[in-house]
C-alpha cells in the first residue's frame, strides 16, 4: 500500500548539495539517455565512453537494461506498463547519480517519445541529453548478438521490439549515431564531446 504523503518527511534539503558534492569531484552531473533497437549497440558506445571518461579523471556510471533487469526491476517483463515503470525507476536512480555529480549513461530501449519524456521530467531538461543509437532494424537482425530476433521472428519472444512491438525514433535527440555507417571510434568522440560541454 502507498503511503498517505502527509506521513514522509524527505530531508533532501538537510543534507549536502550538489554543488558541494559537483566541487569535491571537480565535475558536472549529467544523463546521457541512449536509447535504441535492441543490440543497437548502446551498451558497446556506453563502454566505450565510459573507459575514455575514466581515462580523463571523470567519475561514470553505466546503467543499462540487462543489468537492472537482473536485479531491480526483476519482476518487471515488455508490456507497455512494465517497461514505463522499468524506466520510470531508472530515471529515480539515475538522477541520484546525476545530483551526486556523476556522468551518468543510460542504456535502455525506450521504445516511445512518451516514456523518454518521462525520463526526461524526473531527471530534469536540464541535466539530461538525448542519444539516438539510430543503427536500422536489419543490421540490428543481422548482427543478432543475443539471437533474440530470431527467438522473436520464430514466435518464442513476445512484444518484441521493432518486430512486435514498436519503436519510436526521437523527433530531437542531442546527437543521432547509426552504429553501421560510423566507427566505435568516432561515435565514443561524438558522446564524449557531449558530455564534456556541460
Ligand atoms: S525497455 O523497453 O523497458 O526500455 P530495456 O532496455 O530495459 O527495455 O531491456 C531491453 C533488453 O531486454 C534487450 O536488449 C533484450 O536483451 C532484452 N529483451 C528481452 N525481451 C525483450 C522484448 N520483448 N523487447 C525488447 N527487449 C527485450
Amino acid at each position: 500500500m502507498t503511503p498517505d504523503s502527509n506521513t514522509i518527511y524527505p530531508i533532501f534539503d538537510k543534507m549536502m548539495s550538489r554543488q558541494d558534492k559537483e566541487t569535491l569531484l571537480g565535475q558536472r552531473g549529467i544523463m546521457i539517455w541512449m536509447t535504441g533497437l535492441s543490440g543497437s549497440g548502446k551498451s558497446t558506445v556506453a563502454l566505450g565512453v565510459e573507459r575514455e571518461l575514466h581515462k580523463r579523471g571523470i567519475l561514470c556510471r553505466i546503467l543499462d537494461g540487462d543489468n537492472i533487469r537482473s536485479g531491480i526491476n526483476a519482476n518487471l517483463g515488455f508490456s507497455e506498463e512494465d517497461r514505463r515503470e522499468n524506466i520510470r525507476r531508472i530515471a529515480e536512480i539515475g538522477k541520484l547519480f546525476v545530483q551526486t555529480g556523476i556522468v551518468t549513461i543510460a542504456c535502455f530501449v525506450s521504445p516511445t517519445n512518451e516514456i523518454r519524456q518521462m525520463a526526461r521530467d524526473i531527471i530534469g531538461a536540464d541535466d539530461f541529453r538525448e542519444v539516438y543509437i539510430a543503427t536500422p532494424l536489419d543490421e540490428c537482425e543481422r548482427r543478432d548478438v543475443k539471437g533474440l530476433y530470431a527467438r522473436a521472428r520464430r514466435g518464442e519472444v513476445k512484444d518484441f521490439t521493432g518486430i512486435s512491438a514498436p519503436f519510436e525514433a526521437p523527433v530531437a535527440p542531442d546527437l543521432s549515431l547509426d552504429t553501421s555507417q560510423m566507427t566505435l571510434k568516432e561515435e565514443v568522440e561524438a558522446v564524449v564531446e557531449l558530455c564534456l560541454q556541460k
